[in-house]
C-alpha cells in the first residue's frame, strides 16, 4: 500500500519545491556548505531545486523510478535507490542531511540507529534539516496502534512531538525546533528541526 501511495503521488514531478527547501535555503545561502544529501527525495522536487541554487545533491529514495531517476541524472544529481535504514556512507560525507516528510515512518529503535548514522554521516559543523508529522495531524490516532505515536493507516507514521525530536537530535546542537501546520490539501500538522553537528 506505501510503496503504490509514493510510487504514484510522491515520485511525480508535478510538485512545487517545498516551502521547508525554501526555508532551509535562505539559512544555508550565507553559509560555507556545499554538499547536500536529500534523503528520501520523492520525485525530487527539492533535490532539483537545491541543485539549481549551486549546492552538490546527493538524492535517495526507494521507489522513485526510472523515469525520474534519469531526469535526477541529468541536473547533474548523484541518485542512490536506497532505503533510509540501509544507507552507508563514509564519516563526514556531507555538509548538510535534508528529509522532509521521510523519516516519520519508522519505529523507535529504528528511528534511533537512523538518527545515529545521520549524525555520522554529517561532517563536523555540517546541519540536518529535518520535517516530520506530528502529533496534532489530523491522521495521528488512526488505524492500528504498533507503539507509542507510531499507528499503521493506509501505511505506517510515527507522529513527532517536539521533545521527541529534541531526544532524536541529542548528539546535534539544536538551532531550533518549531511545530507548523498547512491547511491545503489538508489541515496537516508537523515538526521542524534545524540543527548543526
Ligand atoms: C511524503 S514523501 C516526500 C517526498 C519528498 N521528500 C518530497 O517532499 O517531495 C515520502 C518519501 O519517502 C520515501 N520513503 C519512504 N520510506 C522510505 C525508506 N525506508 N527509504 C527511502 N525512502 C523512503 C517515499 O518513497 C517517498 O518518496
Amino acid at each position: 500500500m506505501a510503496k503504490k501511495i509514493w510510487q504514484t503521488k510522491w515520485t511525480k514531478n508535478n510538485w512545487p519545491t517545498s516551502r521547508f527547501a525554501n526555508r532551509v535555503y535562505i539559512y544555508l545561502k550565507n553559509k560555507r556548505v556545499k554538499s547536500i544529501l536529500d534523503l528520501g527525495c520523492g520525485g525530487g522536487r527539492d533535490s532539483v531545486f537545491f541543485a539549481k541554487k549551486g549546492f552538490q545533491v546527493t538524492a535517495l529514495d526507494v521507489f522513485t523510478d526510472n523515469f525520474q531517476q534519469e531526469r535526477l541524472k541529468k541536473t547533474g544529481i548523484i541518485f542512490f535507490k536506497k532505503d533510509i535504514k540501509d544507507i552507508k556512507f563514509k564519516p563526514g560525507s556531507f555538509d548538510v542531511v535534508y528529509a522532509h516528510l521521510s523519516l516519520h515512518y519508522f519505529d523507535d529503535k529504528t528511528t534511533d540507529k537512523i538518527f545515529n548514522n545521520l549524525h555520522k554521516i554529517v561532517k563536523p559543523g555540517g546541519y540536518i534539516f529535518i520535517k516530520c508529522k506530528s502529533t496534532s495531524d489530523p491522521y495521528f490516532g488512526k488505524g492500528k496502534k504498533i507503539e507509542e505515536n507510531y499507528y499503521d493507516f493506509e501505511h505506517k507514521r510515527h507522529f513527532f512531538t517536539k521533545e521527541y525530536m529534541v531526544k532524536k537530535l541529542q548528539k546535534f546542537k539544536i538551532i531550533k525546533i518549531i511545530k507548523t501546520n498547512c491547511l491545503y490539501p489538508d489541515k496537516a500538522s508537523f515538526v521542524e528541526a534545524f540543527a548543526k553537528k
